[in-house]
């Protein structure tokens, strides 16, 4: 089979977003959940958009997906399988109008960290003659079997390899191992291609490919993307506040810190009122040198009439996303004579780890009242302070 010529590898992508993500139990698929203010699947997508040489990009995965992520030319959506191989299969059918000379990779949404390196060392791979090639990394522990509860023997871990995507491969070869398996449920592609009789090549896999499995893979998949990122350029650290007050009516329900406290009195304003995350997307902003809440979202603009405000702080999260930088944490203090807060303070910080795609300790939330003077101390109005800790590319 001719290999296309460098200049003109049109390289397709299938990116795998059709699962449901039991064993994480995030509350939502993993692809949609935030992974440093952003949707996992985006990670991928993005890494793969600015590649010259993918000129087609196959999201597997229903409706709720096209939300994740930002229109394309490149793009194109088909809906998933009940496995990871029918989905595989309903991207294949999607790129039909592809002769078998083209190539593909097939990507799994839940390992974000895809780097044009990685994609380089593959399509050097296909470039050189292989029908297909996986990036590999080695094992570092020991294996052993296991019987019982007890140790059986060592397996040698030379002989082994951890295999990643994306996984390249040419077409051709890709769609007749599709129509040809008639084994149990693959894992990945690789196999399936090698069942049909191809030698399958190993480039040199990267740690920041990380499949998100479990809930706990998050933390860890962040902290090596982030290590890439530091190896790319030097960061510096930047701070903001933030700081708003909204006055308390009789009637209204009360959102606070992203929470609904049942409370006699709520806070008046455009949006929900949330004076906490408000205080908050100004810290944000202000860490970043971008303006304020207002310049964003103009309060006489109708749009953001009761808008629920964990959108602008999923804004201002996309925002240091988009500088490639990282949430380090947030502190928010609210000042108010009531409600108490301590009982909702959990829920809120949650709440804001969440919209901000942050872990638990990286958010704090605190309360104190002004002991009856003021505006606050007369029950008149609510205000927060925040504070917010980015690290940013220099
Ligand atoms: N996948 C898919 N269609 C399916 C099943 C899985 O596109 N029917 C995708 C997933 O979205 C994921 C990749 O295949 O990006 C690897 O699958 P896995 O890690 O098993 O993800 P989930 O199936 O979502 O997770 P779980 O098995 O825990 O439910
Ligand atoms: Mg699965």
């Amino acid at each position: 089979m001719a290999s296309p010529p460098p200049s003109r590898p049109i390289i397709a992508v299938i990116l795998l977003a059709g699962g449901s993500g039991e064993r994480a139990a995030l509350g939502v698929p993993k692809q949609a959940t935030l992974l440093m203010g952003k949707p996992v699947l985006a990670w991928s997508l993005e890494a793969f958009v600015q590649i010259d040489a993918v000129g087609v990009i196959v999201v597997v995965g229903d409706d709720a997906t096209q939300q994740l992520v930002a229109d394309h030319p490149k793009l194109h959506r088909t809906s998933p399988g009940p496995t990871r191989r029918a989905s595989v299969a309903a991207g294949l059918d999607r790129l039909a109008a592809l002769s078998d000379d083209s190539w593909v990779l097939v990507h799994d949404s839940a390992r974000p960290g895809v780097t044009p390196v990685v994609v380089g060392r593959l399509v050097d791979s296909l470039n050189s003659g292989a029908i297909a090639a996986i990036p590999v990394l080695p094992v570092a522990d020991t294996l052993v079997r296991i019987d019982g509860a007890r140790s059986g023997d060592a397996i040698g871990r030379s002989l082994l390899a951890r295999v990643q995507t994306p996984q390249a491969f040419r077409l051709g070869a890709l769609r007749a191992a599709h129509a040809a398996w008639a084994g149990a449920e693959p894992t990945d592609d690789a196999q399936m291609v090698r069942a049909a009789g191809h030698d399958v090549a190993l480039v040199v896999g990267d740690a920041a490919l990380h499949k998100l499995t479990w809930a706990e893979d998050k933390a860890v998949i962040a902290a090596l993307m982030n290590a890439g990122n530091e190896q790319m350029g030097d960061r510096r650290t930047a701070t903001g506040q933030g700081y708003d007050v909204h006055r308390l009516v009789a009637g209204k329900p009360l959102w606070l810190g992203g929470v609904e406290i049942a409370h006699s009195h709520g806070l008046s304003g455009h949006s929900d009122a949330d004076v906490a995350l408000h205080a908050l997307t100004d810290a944000i902003l202000g860490a970043l040198a971008d303006g304020d809440i207002g310049e964003h979202f103009p309060p006489s603009d109708a749009a953001w009439r009761g808008a629920a405000s964990h959108r602008f702080v999923r804004f201002a999260a996309e925002r240091v996303a988009a500088r490639r930088g990282q949430i380090e944490h947030v502190d928010v203090t609210i000042i108010a004579e009531a409600p108490k807060v301590g009982p909702h303070r959990d829920a809120m910080r949650a709440a804001i780890a969440e919209m901000l795609g942050v872990e638990l300790v990286q958010v704090s939330v605190k309360a104190t009242t002004t002991e009856g003077l003021g505006f606050v101390g007369r029950r008149e109005g609510i205000a927060a302070m925040a504070s917010a800790t980015l690290s940013l590319p220099r």
